[in-house]
């Protein structure tokens, strides 16, 4: 049988995407650079309708036309080597889709190249790690809407089904690199929810003397209600994990605790610092990756910097771990307000037409930020699809109003006890500039204008201004 579709890259993700292509009923040709994995793939799977080639132009010839090619390579130069190697021995019409966790801008790059030779390209986000790929990911297409149209029943049919309408967790996203910006906004909430989620562990651990075991227990509690999602089910079940080398400890306990980072959070946040969006949640969560993995330097300031002198008492544990669910929500929201309000600005500068309730929609399953949550958004961007920020919502402007006191009091005790919540304190942060009518900015200009006549607007007339600070008046 002539293979509908071609994946290129036989890691544990284009494997496992192959295996879920094939498993819906398709004829799946193989093709990894080192040929040896390819042959692995298929005498681990004998049974299944995989066509393994051994050369690129065997790959290519192997393919129904126009060809559908899948690449999952090593985002960066990788993906462009692939490219030059195909390029020569694809057709016009043929549709190449790189599911990388590529940089957006590479995507635009590439797209505008092979526009040239009249090949369609698709940056497609893929998230939900290996068991996604497997199983059912959730997949964020950008590119040209004909060639999505050529591809659309196969990503529907691999792609996650969400609970609530059984929905497949795909759309088309928009041009060029809609798609892997949508991915990487993804990955910047990703950083997000698992900083807070860490804080909050880190209050129960530190502040209210709980056990790893009873920490467990609140994260399955909580699982099972607003906060339920993906996240906070495995952090869950990650608690509950003993040393597997035999310490007899909670396997947490002996996780280094200096966090790592393949760089798409930090691609959000600088995308959002070009945009001139706020993206505090985010990007706090970034630099705590960072200062984590300062863990010498940290070890060393321990030994000298003082702490608190104060002493912080919980009355009640029970109250506190509810407080710390909401401030948790609370501030989840802010961080989904922030990367909304990014995906919105993004759309605008680049062009994209992003549809914002399509984009909650599919990634309401198969993706890491899966959550109870994102069925909300959905449905705050149908009831309001030009909705400017999700706290305008009603249903997020009641958490809001709600939920504040508790991240106030959350953050005023973690930080009178010298437990660092930077997550925690940017969701409540943004939420009161988000809703000042009146920010001190006038003294910034006043600054700018003071020290390098960069002038300033009044709040009384029209007009550029320039104050003389340097005459006497
Ligand atoms: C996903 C994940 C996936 C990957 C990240 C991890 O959506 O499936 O986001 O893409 O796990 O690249 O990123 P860091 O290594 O930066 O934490």
């Amino acid at each position: 049988e002539t293979p509908t579709i071609g994946v290129i890259g036989m890691a544990v993700m284009g494997k496992n995407l192959a295996l879920n292509i094939e498993s819906r009923g398709y004829t799946v040709a193989i093709y990894n650079r080192t040929g040896s994995k390819t042959k692995k793939v298929v005498e681990d799977h004998p049974e299944k309708k995989l066509v393994p080639s051994y050369t690129v132009e065997d790959f290519v010839n192997s393919l129904e036309k126009p060809r559908r090619i899948i690449m999952m390579v090593k985002a960066g130069a990788g993906t462009d080597a692939v490219i030059a190697e195909l390029l020569p021995l694809l057709d016009k019409g043929d549709v190449l889709i790189d599911g990388g966790n590529t940089f957006f801008e590479d995507t635009m790059r590439r797209s505008a190249e092979l526009d040239k030779s009249g090949i369609n390209f698709i940056g497609m986000g893929v998230s939900g790690g290996e068991l996604g790929a497997l199983r059912g990911p959730s997949l964020m297409p950008g590119g040209q809407k004909e060639a999505y149209d050529l591809v659309a029943p196969i990503l529907e049919q691999i792609a996650a089904k969400a609970d609530e309408d059984g929905k497949p967790c795909v759309t088309y996203i928009g041009p060029n690199g809609a798609g892997h910006y949508v991915k990487m906004v993804h990955n910047g909430i990703e950083y997000g929810d698992m900083e807070l989620i860490a804080e909050s562990y880190n209050v129960m651990r530190n502040m209210l003397g709980m056990t790893v075991d009873e920490i467990a227990g609140v994260f399955k509690k909580w699982s099972e209600g607003e906060l339920s999602s993906y996240l906070i089910d495995i952090t869950a079940d990650i608690l509950t994990r003993k040393d597997d080398l035999g310490s007899g400890k909670p396997m947490v306990d002996v996780i280094l605790d200096a966090a790592g980072n393949k760089g798409t959070g930090k691609w959000s946040s600088q995308s959002a610092a070009e945009l001139g969006v706020p993206q505090s949640v985010i990007t706090e969560s970034l630099y705590a990756r960072y200062i984590s993995a300062m863990k010498d330097e940290r070890v060393a300031a321990s030994k000298v910097l003082p702490k608190p002198v104060g002493n912080v008492k919980f009355e009640n544990r029970e109250e506190t771990i509810e407080l710390i669910r909401k401030a948790l929500y609370f501030s989840k929201l802010m961080s989904y307000a922030q990367g909304f309000e990014q995906m919105r600005v993004a759309s605008e500068h680049y062009n994209w037409n992003l549809q914002y309730g399509e984009l909650a929609q599919i990634w309401r399953a198969g993706c890491i930020i899966r959550a109870k949550f994102l069925q909300n958004i959905t449905d705050a961007f149908t009831k309001q699809p030009d909705l400017k920020n999700l706290l305008l919502d009603d249903y997020f402007k009641d958490i809001a109003k709600n939920y504040q006191e508790s991240v106030r009091d959350l953050v005023g005790f973690a930080t009178k006890a010298g437990v660092p919540v930077p997550g925690f304190m940017a969701a409540i942060s943004y939420y009161d500039s988000y809703r000042s009518e009146v920010l001190p900015a006038n003294i910034i200009q006043a600054q700018r204008d003071y020290f390098g006549a960069h002038t300033y607007q009044r709040t009384d007339r029209e007009g550029i201004f320039h104050y003389s600070w340097y005459t006497e008046q």
